[in-house]
């Protein structure tokens, strides 16, 4: 029985990540949805019903815990803490369109306020049953938010590994698996109440490439999120998720000797530059799957707007938007992951750095606004205040990037402290390294 779960378990996870990719009237959906509900059916065949109950941020069922399944129902899992239930029974009558509308229900982030019982109803849902077992006291918060933050951390290595084995594929075997590159985009969109700070202290991960793969991750988060705020939809920002997922994919080709950085001679210097039009030429091979943006941003990505840069261009041309945009992202996260190695580059320095480029390596405009969402010191940074105080940045404030809100950490009072309010002469002195003095402070 136990197998016959953990199947059903996969295909409803499978299932439920294709929904959020392509909705509920896409082919792939209804196939997956097939499956899904044949495995159930396969489940309740043996039994009057099946109970699915959440202990310690695993699914179990009964005295089963299904520890193998855990990173790949991350998503699941997260999605049923949000709606805060904690048991589900599939009663044996229960119907395929009930399974369907089931999947719309978790889809609906409205319905994470009102009553679950009237959600279900509304929806024709009779023979799925959820119940909340935990009131949310300030102790269950707590845990909420605790277990958020592991599901976060499980997410990215999950992401890390579907995609080097992914692009594995797709190197090696000119393979394409969708669902895995999704997969990756949709855990980066959930980590969406997270900041990029947080995010990069989890890029701290050892092994071969996986620098490389850390870098992609971090560039496709930024890139989504960043589109997100300049007001690109939903399904827009995805497909630029996507896109920026693959910009360096042309450096994987490359030894890593090489890219471990050094002392480079002249020809491995132009080997390394090789990698944008390398990773187009890989690209353009899968743009009935992956879409025309991706090699165009694999191509453009290290062009300057004022057409400098590699490679070499015969005329002077407009670059895409998207292209411009992981410029910005790519430049930021080279410059943020060197924290790891000797030179490390605190935000403030960051932000000097590429503002020489403004107007040259990188659009005006477009700067600016990378700069209003980032601000000087991106949500999450540790900063210690002219008062003496030690803060945590909570808030931009768009019209002045260098005064955002603050979470005073050095005192249990934990104020936010709104640095461009009228009177307040408090300011930033500098940020605090996540990895040395600030880092009691990081809630990561
Ligand atoms: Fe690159
Ligand atoms: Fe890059």
């Amino acid at each position: 029985m136990k197998q016959k779960i953990e199947k059903f378990l996969k295909n409803f996870s499978s299932c439920f990540q294709l929904v959020q990719m392509y909705g509920c009237q896409h082919p792939e959906f209804n196939k997956a949805l097939f499956e899904t509900y044949q495995s159930l059916q396969a489940v309740l065949s043996g039994q009057r019903e099946l109970n699915l109950a959440l202990v310690g941020g695993e699914l179990t069922s009964g005295d089963d815990i299904f520890f193998d399944l855990s990173k790949r129902l991350t998503i699941l899992i997260n999605k049923f803490i949000s709606k805060g239930f904690e048991k589900i029974t599939f009663s044996g009558s229960v119907s395929r369109e009930e399974l369907k509308n089931f999947f719309l229900f978790l889809l609906d982030s409205d319905s994470e306020n009102n009553n679950i019982e009237d959600c279900l109803k509304d929806r024709g849902i009779q023979n799925i049953q959820l119940n909340k077992i935990r009131e949310f006291s300030s102790q269950g918060d707590k845990q909420k938010k605790i277990s958020q933050k592991d599901m976060v951390k499980a997410l990215y290595s999950q992401s890390v590994s579907s995609l080097s084995s992914s692009l594995g594929d797709l190197i090696q075997d000119q393979s394409v698996d969708m669902t895995k590159f999704g997969s990756v985009v949709n855990n980066l969109m959930e980590g969406v109440g997270y900041h990029y700070q947080e995010i990069l202290k989890l890029s701290k991960i050892k092994g071969k490439d996986a620098i490389t793969f850390a870098h992609l991750l971090n560039v496709s988060f930024l890139a989504m999120h960043f589109s997100k705020y300049l007001g690109f939809n939903n399904s827009e920002s995805r497909e630029i998720g996507l896109a920026s997922l693959f910009h360096d994919i042309g450096k994987l080709y490359i030894s890593s000797k090489i890219l471990k950085g050094g002392k480079l001679t002249d020809e491995e210097f132009q080997q390394i530059k090789s990698h944008s039009l390398l990773g187009a030429d890989i690209l353009l091979k899968f743009v009935d799957k992956l879409g025309e943006l991706a090699p165009v941003v694999a191509l453009e990505h290290h062009l300057k707007f004022d057409s400098g840069g590699y490679p070499k261009l015969r005329f002077r041309r407009q670059l895409h938007l998207v292209s411009m945009l992981v410029s910005l992202c790519d430049v930021y996260d080279a410059l943020s992951q060197r924290r790891s190695y000797k030179n490390s580059f605190p935000p403030e320095q960051i932000y000097k750095i590429m503002k020489e480029g403004r107007g040259t390596q990188f659009h005006p405009g477009l700067f600016d606004s990378f700069f209003k969402f980032m601000g000087a010191w991106p949500n999450g940074t540790v900063v210690l205040l002219s008062d003496g105080k030690i803060g945590r940045v909570v808030g931009q404030n768009f019209d002045n990037i260098f005064a955002p809100k603050v979470e005073i950490v050095s005192e249990p009072s934990e104020e936010v402290v709104d640095l461009n309010k009228n009177g307040t002469t408090v300011k930033i002195e500098k940020s605090l390294n996540p990895y040395k003095e600030g880092k009691d402070y990081c809630k990561f």
